[in-house]
């Protein structure tokens, strides 16, 4: 029994979790798991037995497994990570949500809508949270951002807009990437981080999407580009749009963007021709990105305390009847009648905080009794947006949205409204 002047250590719980898909994705959450003395990662499951090797390599302790049933007969996991591809999510999720354990569930959160609503029942059904994991809608910026907003300060919320130019279309690619039926393009893969972060913005209610699709490089049969006109139940506007192409990339548009892209403009050069010839050893490329690969850096490096530029999702500006928001490289610019203010709220930290935030948000659900705030109902609302930018393309019409939900009151409330204390820059 600890008597009055000793120092009472309160030890938190671990958190149990198993990794279903040790892909590029999956490794990019590893060093969260890492860095956080609240996750335990005890078992990984993947078909590729090299994946499974470097796995067990670099987590002696854990236990591998060559298939998702038996990662989730597993009775120690008590939580399930799936980065499986895309096609998997909805069978993943439901055989975690059977078995009793609790999910994050990498995006898109399914392919279909029915896949998000059967997953949506399974969690219901079998008392376990499920987690969408949009990853850059949790990052802190983001979040600063809605609360500046959610302040009123500035006034009003008038209009969004989100626009990402990136590489990903070079980047090596897998058969099921490569096939729009699998979920593969740019809709599916890196619309749920702009529709998330638009939502998140935006208070989670849109009303419709009138949107058009882009594909226009021969040798990827899935599309590269979408641009999207949402419109808000309270009449707000955001437009969101992502090229993929790799021309021009958005990280240039900041003057330390140049050094943090993936490739270089000439070896986007060399790629689009390697893809033209048919001659890219795509497979082993995309191999080297994966745990123990020599290219892995490229994903763990994410880790490291780095200014923000604009990557795959790019730059989002909010503008308020008296401010225009937008990202600066360790937070927020907020342009407004006082002038241009910078606030500092990732205290340098980089993307490590925005990832471990979807397993903080795990834990404190499963250990803590807190609500999921990106539940399943909210990762569907963002899918059934994502999959209205293809059908308002292929139907050249407005599409009205029904899954919408609303950001759950309380969300971030304990988070300090950004700019309150700051120097006015310029
Ligand atoms: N949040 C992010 O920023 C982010 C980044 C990258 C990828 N992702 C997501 O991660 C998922 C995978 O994409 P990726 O780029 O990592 O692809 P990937 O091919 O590198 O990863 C998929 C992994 O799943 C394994 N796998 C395939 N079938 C399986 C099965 N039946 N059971 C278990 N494992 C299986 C593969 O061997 C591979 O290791 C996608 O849903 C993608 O959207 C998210």
């Amino acid at each position: 029994m600890p008597h009055e002047g000793t120092r009472v250590v309160v030890q938190q719980r671990s958190l149990k979790i198993g990794i279903i898909g040790i892909g590029v994705g999956g490794a990019e959450i590893l060093p969260a798991m890492e860095s956080m003395e609240t996750i335990h990662l005890v078992a990984g499951a993947d078909v590729v037995p090299a994946t499974l090797e470097r796995f067990k390599e670099r987590f002696p302790s854990a236990r591998t497994y060559q298939s998702a049933e038996e990662l989730c007969e597993d009775a120690e996991v008590e939580a399930v990570w799936v980065s499986s591809p895309n096609r998997f999510h909805a069978e993943h999720t439901i055989l975690a949500a059977r078995h009793g354990k609790h999910v994050v569930v990498e995006k898109p959160m399914a392919v279909t809508l029915e896949d998000a609503e059967r997953m949506v029942e399974a969690a219901d059904r079998y008392g376990v949270k499920l987690l969408a994991g949009h990853t850059r809608a949790f990052t802190v910026p983001i979040r600063a951002m809605r609360r500046v907003i959610e302040s009123g300060k500035y006034g009003q919320l008038r209009a969004l807009n989100i626009w990402s130019y990136s590489d990903w279309m070079l980047r090596p690619r897998t058969a099921d990437e490569l096939d729009l039926a699998q979920g593969g393009g740019i809709p599916y893969r890196q619309g749920p981080h702009q529709v998330d972060t638009v939502r998140l913005l935006g208070g989670g209610m849109l009303r419709s999407v009138r949107a058009q699709v882009g594909q226009w490089m021969a040798e990827r049969p899935i599309p590269g580009f979408y641009s999207a006109f949402l419109e808000f139940e309270n009449g707000v506007p955001a437009t969101i749009s992502h090229n993929g192409y790799g021309y021009f990339l958005g990280a240039e548009l900041v003057p330390w963007g140049e050094d943090r892209q993936q490739y270089s403009a000439e070896e986007r050069a060399r790629i689009r021709g390697e893809l033209r010839s048919g001659t890219r050893a795509e497979m082993a490329e995309k191999q080297a990105m994966r745990i123990g690969g020599s290219q892995q850096r490229v994903v763990f490096d994410r880790m490291k305390p780095k200014a923000w530029v604009p990557e795959d999702m790019g730059m989002a500006i909010a503008s308020l009847d008296r401010a225009d928001v937008r990202q600066s490289a360790y937070g927020l610019y907020i342009h407004s009648d006082d002038g241009k203010m910078e606030v500092d709220v990732e205290a340098r930290s980089g993307g490590a905080v925005g990832r471990r935030a979807e397993l903080e948000e795990l834990y404190a659900a499963v250990v803590g009794g807190q609500p999921v705030w990106h539940d399943g109902r909210w990762g569907m609302a963002t899918l059934e947006v994502c999959l209205a930018i293809m059908q308002s393309a292929r139907e050249r019409r407005e599409v009205m949205l029904q899954h919408q939900v609303p950001v759950p009151a309380g969300y971030d409330a304990d988070m300090p409204i950004p700019g309150e204390a700051s120097a006015v820059l310029a």
